[in-house]
């Protein structure tokens, strides 16, 4: 699988991780159009990249991401409003596709990830921030409200923590982001890329099959009541233990060998 040559993104492929890292570190990685654009096209590809089994997601320089680009956010402001919306869409679009792409995403979070940085966080499987990243839904501080990514953030901290953190636009920093869901650890800024590289690692001891289809289960189960979801979960489990790579994983376990997904 190939990719474009990026202006806004560095793209590379190690092994079968795939690293995409926002790469406009002089305004600490906003986002504007060319980035919305070129971060759906890498993760659509990543998609279906079958050497790529994991995604991590990083920002050059001081910061993960300052969110959406507010010299862009003005210009979109002065479309007509058909524009405006369908571009409002687009760059809901970019945060669905991270969330929505078929390999496992890690985000690598440093230094600053606010507004829309908070939400390309939230998008991810899997976030790892270093303990004084500043975190925040600052929007309200400039007027406007944390929109597309409030279902993302709200699928990570829930409605009654969004409820002070989107009305007070307070900034808080990695621990708490912790504490609160938004990422899943948080670590000093000398272990960063350890414990990356570690869960990196665990993903790719598992069966590539069996990661996708985990990913699309949370999906499919989250808003099924206990007794609507038995029959999705039954079938769910009987169709996944008959395939290949489900036989190859407990035979593997039970001959006392690794397995060999490939
Ligand atoms: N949109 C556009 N430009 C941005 C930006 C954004 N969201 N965030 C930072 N920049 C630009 C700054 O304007 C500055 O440009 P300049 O060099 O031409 O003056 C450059 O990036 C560096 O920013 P600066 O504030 O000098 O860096 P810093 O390291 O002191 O602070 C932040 C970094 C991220 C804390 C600070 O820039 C900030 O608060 N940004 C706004 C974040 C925000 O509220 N995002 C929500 C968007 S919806």
């Amino acid at each position: 699988m190939t990719y474009p040559a990026f202006e806004t993104l560095a793209v590379d492929r190690d092994g079968a991780v795939l690293r995409v890292k926002l790469n406009r570190p002089d305004v600490r990685n906003a986002f504007n159009g060319a980035v919305v654009d070129e971060l759906q096209t890498a993760f659509r590809i990543a998609s279906d990249d079958e050497q790529a089994r994991v995604v991590v997601l990083s920002g050059e320089g001081k910061s993960f991401s300052a969110g959406a680009d507010l010299s862009w956010m003005k210009e979109q402001a002065t479309l007509d409003a058909a524009a405006n919306e369908s571009g409002a869409a687009h760059m809901a679009n970019m945060f669905l596709s991270i969330a929505r792409c078929a390999k496992p995403v890690v985000a690598r979070i440093h230094g600053h990830a606010l507004g829309g940085g908070s939400g390309l966080t939230a998008s991810a499987d899997i976030a790892i921030a270093t303990e004084d990243t500043m975190f925040g839904l600052t929007e309200v501080k400039l007027g406007i409200v944390p929109a597309v990514i409030s279902p993302f953030v709200m699928q990570k901290i829930g409605a009654g923590r969004a409820r002070r953190l989107f009305l007070t636009g307070e900034r808080f920093d990695g621990r708490e982001a912790e504490r609160i869901g938004l990422v899943s650890e948080a670590v000093p800024a000398d272990q960063l890329d350890a414990r990356i590289d570690a869960v990196v690692a665990d993903l790719l001891s598992s069966g590539p099959c069996a990661v996708a289809s985990a990913k699309e289960l949370i999906r499919a189960v989250e808003p099924l009541s206990l007794e609507d979801a038995i029959p999705v979960t039954s079938k769910w489990i009987a169709d996944l233990r008959a395939t290949p790579e489900a036989n190859e994983g407990m035979s593997a376990f039970l001959d006392k060998r690794k397995p060999d997904w490939m």
